[in-house]
């Protein structure tokens, strides 16, 4: 397995461009199966996970090809071959559960592998199945599969979700739009991505309005055409490249980048004495002077502070003025970066899903290894501000996520390379 070397200690000054958003694309890329149209997404990012979630759509009969180097994405399903996601590819990523909603909108029928647990909690389905059983489908669990199947139909209805879980809103907003009658979805996610998802499919001519709130409302429609669409920006690899600077010293300024989509993360930046700028093509952060202040964070659905950013908040916490508390309140054990950052130095403790920082001066390097795409991430950011070398083992978790992280901060002055398996 590849992993990548940090060495600590260099100021960062330049440009890193955002790419489109992983979690945006996962949910946009099955919405080719509710159309025979073809669907082109653009701004797509170059990463694994987009290959996995091809490779899916693939399995079920339909044609996804890269194109512009995997900017562009074109998929088109006008003949589908199969409703059934296998266990293979769906235990290597859980949004492969998003083709559940579309194949029961389309074809009535879907047999979707449980994507079982991982290294941040139990991640269960039930919220999904609850709200397309509400539209009508009749969903059995059998050897590891949930087996769906909506005979008369989807037909439209109220649908409260008991938490706004992303997943479960995006699977209810995709079958609904093809479904009978008018669907509303109350206690809805609000994550950008939803917007973004409601958005595409409104250019294919769906009815859907509320995204962005806990209500939205959806009227079903007979069938929906193609369209090209761009994905919107990462906010979580923006707030990722925005933490560099902090950590490691200088000023980056993070191309594409929104505040709309970190206002929560940019309001705790500023509160550690960070200075973010809007300018005319993003974002720039620049540490004031000295270490940045201890902040407290709770994670929470957007539009709280992201789950997705705590664990490199955590790495920039570790080496700011004062003691931070981190809580985590939408997975159930998503510390397992601490441990590796304490072995750089770092002084944390870990109680439940809370998380005390008590800031040190100075991390040290050491071999570390990744348990997850934003730990593996995190261990990153603390390397570089690290005295000597940190060596980030197993970033097979990275690349799912991230698209050539080692081009885009060696591109701003950190000194890190990725090294190949042999
Ligand atoms: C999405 C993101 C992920 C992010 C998460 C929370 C994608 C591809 N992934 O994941 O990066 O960390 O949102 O912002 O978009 N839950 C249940 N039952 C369910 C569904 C979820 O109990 O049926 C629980 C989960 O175990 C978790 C919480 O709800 O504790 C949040 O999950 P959810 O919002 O569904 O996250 P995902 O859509 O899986």
């Amino acid at each position: 397995m590849d992993s990548i070397i940090v060495n600590g200690g260099s100021e960062l000054h330049g440009q890193i461009h955002i790419a489109g958003a992983k979690n945006a694309a996962l949910a946009l890329m099955p919405v080719t199966l509710l159309t025979e149209e073809p669907l082109t997404l653009t701004n797509t990012p170059r990463l694994s996970d987009i290959r996995t979630m091809s490779q899916l759509l693939q399995s079920l009969g339909a044609e996804v090809t890269a194109l512009n180097d995997g900017r562009v994405v074109a998929l088109s399903s006008h003949g589908l071959t199969s409703t059934r996601a296998d266990y293979d590819i769906v235990r290597k990523m859980r949004a492969s559960n998003l083709v559940l909603g579309p194949l029961l909108a389309r074809e009535g029928r879907a047999v979707v592998s449980l994507p079982g647990g991982c290294a941040i909690g139990a991640r269960p389905m039930d919220i999904h199945t609850t709200a397309l059983e509400a539209l009508g489908a009749e969903i059995e669990l059998k050897d590891g599969y949930l087996h769906a199947e909506a005979r008369g139909g989807l037909k439209g209805a109220v649908v409260p979700l008991r938490f706004a879980s992303v997943g479960a809103t995006e699977n209810l907003l995709m079958a609904a739009t093809l479904a009978k009658g008018s669907t509303v979805i109350e206690n809805a996610a609000r994550e950008p991505e939803i917007v973004d998802l409601a958005s595409c499919l409104r250019r294919m001519g769906a009815q859907i309005e509320g995204d962005g709130t806990s209500r939205i409302e959806i009227q079903g429609v007979d069938r929906l055409s193609g369209a090209t669409h761009p994905v919107v920006t990462d906010r979580i690899e923006l707030g990722t490249y925005m933490l560099a600077p902090v950590i490691a010293g200088g000023e980056v300024e993070c191309v594409g980048g929104r505040l709309d989509l970190v206002t929560a993360f940019v309001e705790k930046l500023e509160a550690a004495g960070v200075e973010v700028e809007e300018t005319q093509v993003g974002l720039k952060v620049r540490r004031a002077n000295g270490r940045p202040s201890a902040v407290d964070v709770v994670t929470e659905p957007f539009p709280g502070f992201p789950t997705d950013l705590q664990a490199q908040m955590m790495a920039m916490l570790c080496t700011a003025e004062g003691t931070s508390v981190l809580e985590e309140r939408i997975f159930e054990n998503r510390f397992m970066h601490a441990p590796e950052l304490m072995r750089m130095g770092a002084d944390i403790e870990v109680h439940g899903g809370t998380a005390t920082v008590k800031g040190v001066e100075r991390l040290k390097g050491a071999p570390v290894m990744a348990t997850d795409l934003r730990a593996s991430v995190s261990l990153i950011l603390a390397g570089l501000a690290a005295e000597g070398e940190t060596q980030v083992n197993r970033v097979y978790h990275l690349d799912r996520g991230y698209e050539h992280v080692e081009e885009k901060l060696g591109a701003v002055g950190a000194r890190i390379e990725r090294v190949k398996e042999r």
